[in-house]
């Protein structure tokens, strides 16, 4: 079977990007990514575009309006469409059963039944997005409600993208994975889905599974990383009563070909769109089988990841003599990793909530996220300012607190910046960015995650 139209439902963080790379690197396809909300339409089809990642302005200006176009839905997008990808949003329930732990499926489920009468005989479904385990039978049963079952395949295609790194991650992929049924249909679907990945992607390295193992997969491989950052920063407070180096500590079990070097950077938490909902829904699927104690394990992964972003809020209070009311406190990074303008569950919203309740002035500086902070915090009481120039917003600060690394904040005049402060002077690294001896060696008093403090108190 020859893919000829594809259709994208939802133009996200992962419809967006995932589906520019496709057009990118099969000119004989034809891409539409269509969404609900115009405002996304229009700013895919601006200059500047909703989604910030490195390279993807280019291979959008490169294939918009060749094989690529981003509009709003229509029945006729359906019908000419040989594969659909789903990659419609799949927040945490915040309503109901299951409230704050399982996946909200709405926005699947109205896409399914919006789908069903326009898709063509043939037609191939994949979901893109994360959802738990079983939903592409949930969806398969929407689908195929009233057609017969050969007229629709249902595949599950997670995106393992991370963001800042999307492209590379598009273009390079550790490996692709497709979910599939046992049908001969379902089987040739899987085939058609991976020619097209096959424009760039070595065939050792798409892999086949059944659908269920698929998502699960998925969410493991997710729930595997957060809990290796959240194992790395229960050391940090160890490391800092014991005059440790955490960073000593990641190099020597990295290693470790068995453990490797990556993704043990200790630091204020992980944030982003895909960890904490993930690990929630995993426990939940666990609690819904009555697997208790597994379930506990996970959940434990999110409690002890805000008890480390809480105690990087309270060590900024108690070290400037257990008060920061009336105090100018910069917030170094809202993103919630560099490289992307990204805020879902970035770890400086709790951090400024927290610093606000005990009446902090804060002054948040981003290079990219500046607008969804502004957004993050509508509403919260006391004094926030906005500001994109870190020296204005470390001027007449009496403490900084490095919430994101960006290399921005590793490259600023650290001794133009001590001279516009109060004294004394503070800085709480979070991420273990900066050069903590230079720091002190300016007049600062550095805290580090993770590492001994360097004070002059
Ligand atoms: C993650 C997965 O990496 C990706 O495969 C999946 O598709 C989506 O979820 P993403 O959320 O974009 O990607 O970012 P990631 O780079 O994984 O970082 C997540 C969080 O962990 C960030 O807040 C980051 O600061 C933090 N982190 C990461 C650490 O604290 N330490 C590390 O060593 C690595
Ligand atoms: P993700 O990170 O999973 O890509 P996003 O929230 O960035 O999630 O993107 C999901 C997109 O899906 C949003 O732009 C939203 O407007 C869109 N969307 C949700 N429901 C529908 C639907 N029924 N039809 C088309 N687009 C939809």
């Amino acid at each position: 079977m020859s893919i000829q139209n594809i259709l994208c439902v939802g133009a996200g963080y992962v419809g967006g990007p995932s589906m520019a790379v496709i057009a990118d690197q099969c000119p004989e396809i034809t891409v539409r990514v269509v969404d609900i909300n115009p405002e996304r339409v229009a700013q895919w089809n601006s200059d500047t575009l909703p989604v910030y990642e490195p390279g993807l302005d280019a291979i959008v200006q490169r294939c918009r309006g060749r094989n690529l176009f981003f509009e709003s839905p229509t029945p006729d997008h359906v019908n000419a469409a040989d594969m659909v990808f789903v990659s419609v949003n799949t927040p945490t329930k915040s309503f109901g059963h299951g409230s704050g732990q399982a996946a909200d499926l709405q926005y699947w489920e109205s896409t399914a039944r919006w789908l069903r009468p326009h898709l063509k005989r043939g037609a191939i479904v994949v979901e893109k997005s994360t959802v738990p385990v079983k939903t592409a039978e949930a969806i398969a049963t929407i689908l195929h409600y009233d057609r017969p079952e050969q007229d629709i395949a249902v595949l599950s295609n997670p995106e393992f993208l991370a963001e800042g790194t999307a492209i590379r991650d598009l273009e390079q992929p550790d490996r692709v994975l497709i979910g599939h049924g046992d049908s001969p249909a379902d089987q040739a679907a899987a085939q058609a889905l991976a020619d097209v990945y096959a424009h760039w992607v070595p065939r050792e390295q798409i892999l086949f599974s059944s659908v269920w193992s698929s998502e699960l997969a998925k969410l493991a491989a997710n729930a595997l990383l957060a809990q290796r950052i959240t194992s790395m920063n229960t050391l940090t407070a160890l490391c800092e009563r014991t005059n440790a180096d955490i960073s000593q500590i990641a190099d020597a079990v990295g290693h470790d070909k068995r453990i490797g070097p990556r993704f043990l950077q200790a630091g204020v938490g992980f944030g982003g769109s895909c960890f904490r909902k993930d690990i929630l829904n995993l426990a939940y699927l666990c609690e819904q089988e009555g697997l208790n104690v597994e379930a506990a394990y996970w959940r434990s992964v999110v409690l002890l990841n805000d008890h480390q972003t809480d105690r990087f809020a309270r060590m900024i209070v108690e070290k400037q003599f257990n008060s920061v009311a009336g105090k100018r406190v910069v917030i170094f990074g809202f993103a919630f990793k560099p490289g992307t303008n990204d805020t879902r569950d970035a770890p400086a919203i709790r951090v400024c909530r927290s610093l606000l309740e005990e009446r902090a002035k804060l002054v948040i500086t981003d290079p990219q996220a500046l607008e969804h902070a502004r957004q993050d915090l509508a509403g919260l009481a006391g004094g926030i300012t906005f500001e994109p120039d870190p020296y204005r917003a470390a001027a007449g600060a009496h403490a900084i607190a490095l919430v994101t690394e960006w290399p921005e904040f590793a490259a600023l005049d650290y001794a133009r910046i001590y001279a516009g402060m109060e004294k004394p002077a503070f800085l709480f690294d979070g991420r273990n960015l900066l050069d903590a001896a230079a720091l002190h060696g300016l007049g600062f008093n550095v805290y580090p995650l993770g590492r001994r403090a360097r004070t002059h108190l």
